[in-house]
């Protein structure tokens, strides 16, 4: 087995789709990389393949079949620069124009505008069959390492009628009916000639069945950053370290009592962070932060923005329950704070929240926000960039979730203002 989970990547760069999907995600949210520049390059990669093995066989006809996400838009791109390069070019889209999904649909109207033949199948494969017949070679940019399940039977079809024709096919990331991570077939899949897999080796293209699909593979560079397959690896090892640096702490009072070190959870590599206060009894019972009746609103809060409790970091100003919840204190704050100093240091985080006002005014009194300090009520939704630090990082004061527990008015200021955080996590 290669990929066995997120942070298990494997450092010989075989990756599973769900591992790819976080390494592209990382790679749009985190560094910034416009998602549209992934697609371009890996459109351009494949179409410098495609252009190496016509010339080869002195041939010029291409077909690119397309599905409406994010492979058919990498097709959309290998179209447009063959077409630009002198290469004849149709390009097939299983669907409508209306299923076109963002990148694929902006990449579809750069090509339609280049004055390239784009032809839509709905039902009938007629014009697609005639389309095949005519080609040199097919490249297949149906399906990429996002589709899992039996396929519909239109697109059963196309893949039949490509397989069929026994043409040059080269097919982008994987060949379609593929899937990514076991190599298993999804009812029916495209026999190509050559693979071009975009950025990593896919795992499934390592199996049995998927390798005997794929014929040659090659893996494109489409610029991720360099070190990303590390990168979460490295910051989890950090974090591990930090731990059990902590482990024993006692520099305040709050040692005393506690039952638990509540360092925090999720991805130690996230885009964003989330900082509460200090544990409750609930995570000083089971070490986990925001487990309790807060941590309840926050993933209901989180999951209606499309955000995973999986994706993001979570941690607290302070690691150890003040007793009977109460707040913690200046002294407690200032020994304890460092370990939060650490864990942003190793996140690198593109978004802090800080949930209520001890959090808030920490972090804006760190980052140099300190004459911005006012209370949560004045604050909460506000966006405060930091441009010199880590690129560009932004600082979201919000309220805390516990002040929505008995409080149906501030959980309608807090969707309100998750609305904002997702805004600026793109
Ligand atoms: N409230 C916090 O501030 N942190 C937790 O971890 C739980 C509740």
């Amino acid at each position: 087995m290669a990929g066995n989970g997120f942070g298990g990547i494997s450092m010989k760069g075989i990756v599973t789709a769900q591992e790819m999907k976080y390494l592209d995600n990382i790679t749009v949210l985190k560094y910034g990389v416009p998602s549209l520049a992934l697609m371009e390059n890996a459109g351009r990669e494949v179409a410098d393949i495609v252009r190496d093995i016509l010339d080869k066989k002195k041939k010029h006809k291409v077909l690119c079949v397309c599905g409406k996400g994010n492979n058919g838009g990498d097709g959309f791109v290998c179209a447009r620069h063959l077409f630009n390069n002198g290469y004849s070019v149709d390009v097939c889209i299983a669907g409508e124009f209306g299923d076109l999904k963002k990148d694929a649909l902006i990449n579809c109207k750069a090509l339609a505008r280049s004055g390239v033949t784009v032809f839509f199948v709905k039902e009938d494969i007629l014009k697609l069959k005639k389309s095949i017949k005519d080609a040199d070679l097919i490249v297949d940019a149906l399906f990429g390492t996002g589709i899992n399940g039996e396929l519909k039977e239109i697109y059963k079809d196309i893949i039949k009628a490509v397989n069929d024709a026994d043409k040059t096919v080269v097919s982008i990331d994987v060949p379609s009916g593929i899937d990514a991570t076991t190599g298993g077939d999804l009812g029916v899949n495209i026999q190509a000639d050559t693979t071009v897999t975009l950025g990593f080796m896919k795992q499934g293209l390592t199996e049995e069945e998927g390798k005997k699909a794929a014929g040659n593979v090659i893996i494109a560079d489409i610029s991720l950053p360099s070190g990303i397959l590390e990168a979460k690896p490295l910051a989890q090892k950090k974090m591990a370290k930090l731990k059990d640096e902590i482990a024993g702490c006692e520099e305040c009072e709050l040692s005393l009592n506690r039952n638990n070190i509540v360092l925090g959870d999720g991805d130690c590599f996230a885009a964003i962070m989330f900082i509460g206060e200090g544990p409750g009894a609930n995570e000083d019972k089971y070490g986990i932060p925001f487990c309790g009746a807060a941590g309840k609103i926050l993933d209901e809060l989180l999951e209606s923005n499309g955000i995973t409790r999986k994706e993001i970091y979570i941690g607290n100003v302070v690691k150890c329950r003040p007793p009977g919840n109460r707040n913690p204190k200046d002294e407690e704050i200032s020994v304890c704070s460092k370990y939060l100093d650490r864990q942003i240091e190793i996140i690198q985080p593109k978004v802090i929240c800080c949930l209520g006002n001890f959090a808030t005014a920490y972090i804006l009194n760190k980052f140099g926000f300190s004459k911005h300090v006012q209370g949560i009520g004045q604050l909460h939704g506000k966006v405060f960039v930091l441009r010199k630090h880590i690129g560009e990082m932004k600082i979201i004061p919000l309220y805390h979730p516990a002040a929505a527990i008995y409080d149906n008015s501030k959980r309608e200021i807090l969707k309100s203002d998750f609305k904002i955080v997702k805004k600026n996590l793109f």
